[in-house]
């Protein structure tokens, strides 16, 4: 967990730039001392408002990244800005406006959860202590935990860590929330709740950076996105123009599959798979300037056949097909 050694505000020059994109990092790179490359020339821009995901398999440079964002580490080379800021140096102005949960929180196991959270929001000088108890048990109620707050922190779960993590970064209002995986070690359940949270946090109006090496969980919940592979940026933007850059899988239910496949492939569709009472395959792009091929003369094409067709459609690219696409590799979610 960062502790958010918090000054009050530096000096006007220090603010924050009102149009900056509240995260900008340019040819961004790590190298750590071992030698290991663990950011090589990052370019991110993550908008105001927006809910971006960071994704990457385990490895591929996600906590470095975020680590530079805040000033943690030193870049090797390249710069890293928050609200149109450069960083470390603003980091004394412009870190009391975000809220952080990095790799794992650092808690005292001996203390109650909410102790945790009381402690934590004593190193923080800009907050009032009258109000402090308020402030804490909001925080324990928004993650979930108020039930469990006089549980030493040593007896929760890892989930339930997690989440006091997260109930430290929601203490204040921050323009900015830095999660790092923050559904690591939950329960599909537990997923969710932190799903609904991250919404619910954007439609006040912080932008929330969330890494993940879940594919799905970032198309569920980010309207932005950008991809990390081995320490390279593979793609980012909003995240319907990225899944909509793969070309959607055909699928077609019949009870004749082999004669399904036979007049798909007559009209130019590819990798054709047909399984019971199912065939799928690639739609054939429009070869040189003429037009992609259009479902439904396909689907026309198999009634005219003869092909009985229960049901037809085209299966929307997903995220981790775009990551395949670019990578031509699998996304691996074990890391
Ligand atoms: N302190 C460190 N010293 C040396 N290598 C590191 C250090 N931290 C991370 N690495 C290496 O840098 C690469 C990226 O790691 P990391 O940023 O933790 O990725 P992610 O968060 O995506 O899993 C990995 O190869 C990792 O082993
Ligand atoms: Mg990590």
């Amino acid at each position: 967990m960062v502790t958010q050694q918090a000054e009050p505000a530096g000096p006007a020059e220090e603010a924050p730039v009102i149009e900056a994109p509240v995260i900008e990092a340019r040819g961004l790179t790590k190298r750590y001392r071992g030698g290991q490359l663990a950011v090589d020339g990052l370019d991110l821009t993550v908008p105001d408002g927006s809910v971006f995901g960071f994704l990457g398999p385990n490895g591929s440079g996600k906590t470095t990244t975020i680590r530079m964002l805040l000033g943690l580490v030193q870049p090797t080379s390249g710069t890293a800005g928050l609200f149109g800021r450069p960083m470390p140096q603003a980091a004394r102005a412009m870190l009391p406006h975000v809220g952080a949960l990095i790799e794992g929180p650092a808690q005292y196991g001996f203390l109650s959860g909410r102790d945790n959270l009381v402690r934590y929001d004593a190193t923080d000088p800009t907050a009032d202590p009258r109000t402090r108890s308020a402030r804490v048990d909001a925080a324990l109620e928004r993650v979930g935990l108020a039930a469990a707050s006089a549980k030493k922190a040593k007896a929760y779960s890892l989930g339930m860590k997690q989440r006091l993590g997260i109930a430290a970064a929601l203490l204040r209002p921050r323009r900015l929330l830095v999660l790092d995986e923050p559904t690591n070690g939950l329960d599909p359940q537990g997923m969710r709740e932190i799903r609904a949270l991250v919404r619910e946090l954007a439609a006040e109006g912080s932008t929330v950076f969330l890494s993940s090496h879940l594919l799905d969980e970032i198309e569920q919940v980010c309207t932005h996105a950008a991809v990390m592979a081995q320490g390279r940026l593979i793609v980012q933007g909003p995240v319907a123009e990225l899944s909509a850059g793969t070309r959607g899988r055909l699928a077609v239910t019949t009870p004749d599959p082999a004669d399904a496949a036979r007049v798909l492939r007559e009209h130019g569709v590819t990798g054709i798979e047909a399984g019971a009472g199912r065939v799928t395959g690639d739609l054939p792009a429009g070869a040189g300037e003429a037009e992609p091929v259009d479902p439904a003369d396909l689907n026309a094409a198999l009634v005219r056949a003869g092909v009985r067709v229960r049901a037809f459609g085209v299966e929307r690219g997903t995220l981790e097909d775009a990551f395949v696409a670019l990578t031509g590799e699998g996304f691996d979610v074990a890391g």
